[in-house]
Order: C-alpha cells, then structure tokens, then sequence
C-alpha cells in the first residue's frame, strides 16, 4: 500500500527518505537497502569533521551562537567555497544589507561569482528564491529575523522562529538542498533560539569562544547524520576565521613554564584529544568570606575539588580565594580534567611547580579516588605527540586493561607513565 501524504510528509520531516518498502510488512534486516549518504565538502576540514563528513543535501543545520561570535563570517567563507567548488549558494540576510555583507566578502577575499545575496524576511519570498534558484546551497541569517505572513506573532518569538524552521526543513527535504540557519543565543538564553528549535533540525552546531579571544570552538551537539561532540577550531583573524588543525600546540604555545598553579590536562573532544592548561590561583582571603571563581570550568566541579582536597588531601585550601581557568577561553566539561584542576589549586596553595613536561588525567572522587578514564592511549600519544614526557593517570581497576591502552599508544621509550591511585598520591609525584 503506498504512503499516506501525512506519512511521506513525517517521514520528510524526520529526513528519512520514502522507503520503496511497503511500510507495513516487517522486513528482515539484511534485505534492507543501506542508505548511501552524499556528502559535500564545505572546504573547511575542521568543520566537514563536525558535521561527519561534510554536508548532506537535503539536511537542515542549525548554527548558533552568541552574537558577535563569527556566525556570518563563517557561513559566508562556506558559500564563498561552495560557490566556487560546487555550484550556486544563495545567502540570505535580514540582518544586514547587501552592501554590508559585500564589504565583509572582500574583507574575505571571496570575490563569488556564483555566490547570490538576498536580504529578506519573509519566509514566502525565501522560499520562492530557493525553488526558483535550485541552488547547491543556502544560508539563513537568521531564524531569529524570518517572518512567517500567517502568524501575527513578532519576528524572533518561539511561535515565529518554529514554524519558520519547520518550513524551512519541509524546503531542504523537498529540494534536497542543504540549508543553514543561524540562530543567535544570548548568556541568558530569553529569547526564542536555538534551544526550541533544536528537536526539529537534523543538526545543530555551535560556535563558542569568548568575544575577546581569538579562538571560535565550532562543536556538535546533535547530528542525525554522523557523531555528536566533535569539535572544530579556527581562529578569528583580519582576514576571517582560519582553521587550527593543531589546536593543543597553539593552546600551550603562551604557556608559561615556571609558574604555579599550572597543569596541563587532556580533553578528549568528540574523536580528538585538546591538551589544554588549566590555571589555579589560591590566595589568603582578605575578608574572611572565601570567594572561588571558574572560567570554562563548572563550578561545582572546582567547589567539589576543593572540598576533597581539604577532607582527603588535608590541604586547608577553604579559607582561601580560589580562581580556576581554562587557557584559551574555553569550556571544558570532562571529568578527566579534575586531577589537572586539583593538581593546579595545590600548586598553587603550595607555591611549588608541576614539571613542565607532565600531563594529567584522571577523574576525582568524593573519597579522594582517582578514577578511570575513556580513551586513555588516545590521550597519552597527543601528550607524547606534543613533546611531553610524562604523564600521571589513574592506576584505578583496569590492570590488563590499562597495560593493553598504554601498548596501543605506542609511545616513545623515553616516555614515561605513572599511575597513582588517590588524589593525595597523584600529588606526592607531581608536586
Ligand atoms: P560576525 O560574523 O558578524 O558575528 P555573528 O554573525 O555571530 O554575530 O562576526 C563579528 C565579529 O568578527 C566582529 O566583531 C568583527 C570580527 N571579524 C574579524 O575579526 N575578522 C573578520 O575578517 C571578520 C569578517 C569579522
Ligand atoms: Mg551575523
């Protein structure tokens, strides 16, 4: 029996494309055809391995960030690529005029020769453009400014910005062109974006950094085409958003060597492993009022550190300010950092230096444990990759196990790997 409209148009919706099966007979897995999936490259390596092997037509993927992050620089020198390696790219502002966004593609050196501009807002016209122009790619800047004529709701309200976005992925599957939205987020998170919208999308990545740092981190939160949490890293220069695709070297090139209360932890972001510094500083407090204070670290996590440091290490760090930093102005939420951040807070609070050439990995526990981490040997060779020579990591449970990691990793002989199995031993050998 052949698909009701309702059925192919949920189907749509979802991006799965209209089986030839009858859908209403079970079939037996091996007869099922696999869906091969084309992908198009968008000329930026770091940000094809963030989508999983560039874009797929027909899919819809959302780009948000707070404003003033690099949004339209990024997804401008996308169409100036796709325009000049695979076809026609419409861009579509309602944010800024022509003009603007010609000065900025020749501050981009994108010259676009088939690269077409539209500033609109009103979904009808959108659309009318896409279907007349059939292009290899459009951009939507941003949801936040398109007006659907039947709602009387404003532009940029959650009932605006769904319904727009649900239209807009009915245009990408019918056309089977792939389009981009740009969804601005504020810190704090009023009004309608991303957040609402990211159910109905087949993707949503985000561009994050701090407005005054250079490096933009362009992470997957979602994706029904490929993996979630792979990060890309650029760097925000003159001429526009360049790729690092080297980020732990550039990360720990302004490290300074003979200072306290810093260490250098490894992240393992979607499949790739970010050396980072973390940085402590623990001073008296003047006010009888400790204060702590985090920067891309939660701070929970710091409080629950300097709770165990105190209780199990017996480091009186409580009447002190604490202040934690993630080098570089970014957020890292793996636990496997704790051992790093501890290790940084003591450094600190002791006033004695962590070797230059030691990594740490390890996660924390309330009992002053160091517990296992996922990817160790993956971990371990960036640290060796990058010129480090020892690394401390959890002795936690894993005994063949963690034989077997440190094999994989296929480290240099003068690379070493020490183990500890609590906080206050990781400490002994580190400080
Ligand atoms: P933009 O892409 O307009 O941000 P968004 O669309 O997310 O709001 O980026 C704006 C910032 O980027 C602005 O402060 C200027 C800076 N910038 C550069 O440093 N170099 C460049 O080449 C460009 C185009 C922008
Ligand atoms: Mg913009």
């Amino acid at each position: 029996m052949p698909q009701s409209p309702a059925q192919q148009r949920r189907q749509s919706m979802l991006g799965i494309s209209p089986s030839t099966h009858n859908t209403h007979t079970p079939i037996l897995l091996p007869q099922i055809k696999p869906l091969v999936q084309e992908r198009i490259p968008v000329g930026y390596a770091e940000m094809d391995r963030v989508l999983g092997g560039g874009l797929v037509p027909g899919s819809l993927i959302l780009v948000g960030g707070e404003p003033g992050i690099g949004k339209s620089t990024l997804l401008l020198q996308v169409s100036g690529e796709i325009a000049k390696n695979v076809g026609p790219v419409l861009y579509i502002s309602g944010e800024e005029s022509m003009e603007q966004i010609k000065m900025r593609a020749e501050r981009l050196d994108i010259t676009g020769e088939q690269l077409y501009l539209l500033a609109a807002v009103e979904l009808d016209v959108i659309i009318e453009a896409v279907n007349r122009l059939k292009p290899a790619l459009v951009i939507v800047d941003s949801i936040q400014t398109v007006l659907a004529g039947h709602l009387t709701a404003a532009p940029g309200s959650i009932s605006q910005v769904r319904e727009c976005t649900v239209q807009l992925m009915q245009l990408a599957k019918t056309t089977q062109v792939p389009i981009f939205v740009i969804g601005h987020v504020t810190k704090e998170g009023t009004v309608a974006g991303p957040k609402v919208l990211e159910h109905i999308v087949d993707a949503v990545l985000y561009l994050e950094g701090e407005r005054y740092h250079s490096y933009r981190l362009l992470r997957g939160v979602k994706n029904r085409f490929g993996a979630t949490h792979e990060i890309g890293v650029f760097e925000m220069q003159g001429e526009g958003l360049v790729e690092v695709t080297n980020p732990s070297a550039v990360f720990l090139s302004d490290r300074a060597v003979n200072a306290s209360g810093s260490a250098v932890v490894v992240s393992m972001e979607g499949t790739r492993p970010l050396l980072v510094e973390v940085q402590a500083l623990v001073t008296p407090s003047n006010f009888g009022n400790p204060r702590s204070t985090t920067n891309g670290i939660d701070h929970n996590r710091l409080v629950m550190l300097m709770a165990v440091l105190t209780k199990r290490v017996g480091l009186a760090v409580g009447g002190h300010d604490v202040y934690a930093n993630v080098v570089g102005g970014f957020t890292i939420e793996e636990p496997s950092i704790d051992l790093g951040v501890a290790a940084a807070i003591a450094s600190s609070y002791r006033e004695k230096l962590i070797p230059a050439d030691m990594v740490l990995i390890g996660e924390v526990g309330l009992s002053g444990e160091l517990r296992a981490v996922s990817r160790l040997s993956l971990r371990v060779r960036e640290a060796a990759k990058l010129g480090f020579k020892r690394c401390l990591i959890p002795s936690a449970g894993q005994g063949n196990r963690l034989r077997n990691e440190i094999n994989d990793a296929n480290l240099p002989s003068d690379f070493k790997v020490v183990t500890a199995s609590s906080l206050a031993v990781a400490l002994e050998i580190a400080l």
